[in-house]
């Protein structure tokens, strides 16, 4: 199978946060964001496969400061780490200010399966990376997904 950039899937997604987005505080609500990070996390992955995924695992979601009514917020996607059948994203989450400076409000690592027309796990293209950042990124997915293995073995 041909290798793919991370570029190559790169996802992008701009929300105008209105009143149905909010929670009784007038702050986004999580769930919705979580709703965001799964589909920006699946369309990147989607793209990188070329087939049907599912969401495996979202590792963390650290939501470190709010977002409000009327503001921009941006969903990054990028491919961090690619195994035999799944594929990490890492998304991250921005509040874009009116200069286009972008305030980062979370960031998730989330793991997807490819599946086959028979919805059973299918291997996907390896993960070519480009930059340093790239490759930095690629081993910390490759530890990320140790330490997750050992965590499930531990558990039975
Ligand atoms: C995810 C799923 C397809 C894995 O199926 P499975 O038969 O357990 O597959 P395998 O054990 O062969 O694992 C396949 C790959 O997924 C990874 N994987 C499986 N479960 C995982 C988990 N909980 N966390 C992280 N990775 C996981 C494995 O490490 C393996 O990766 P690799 O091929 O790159 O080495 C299956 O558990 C499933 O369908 N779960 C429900 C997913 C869903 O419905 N999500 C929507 C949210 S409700």
């Amino acid at each position: 199978m041909i290798a793919k950039t991370p570029s190559e899937s790169y996802t992008e997604q701009v929300h105008m946060v209105n009143a149905a987005d909010l929670n009784g505080y007038k702050r986004l609500f999580g769930g919705t964001l979580m709703a965001w990070i799964d589909i920006v996390a699946a369309t990147t992955a989607r793209r990188h496969a070329g087939t049907n995924v599912t969401t495996a695992t979202i590792d963390t979601l650290n939501f470190l400061t709010p977002a409000y009514s009327n503001d921009l917020v941006v969903l990054t996607g990028k491919m961090t780490y690619v195994g035999n059948t799944s594929m990490e994203v890492c998304v991250k989450t921005y509040v874009e200010q009116y200069d286009g400076k972008r305030n980062l409000i979370n960031e998730a690592h989330v793991v997807l399966v490819a599946l086959d027309t028979d919805d059973k796990p299918t291997a996907v293209p390896p993960l070519a990376p480009q930059t340093d950042e790239e490759r930095e990124e690629y081993e910390a997915g490759r530890r990320r997904k140790a330490l997750r293995k050992k965590r499930s073995l531990e558990k039975y």
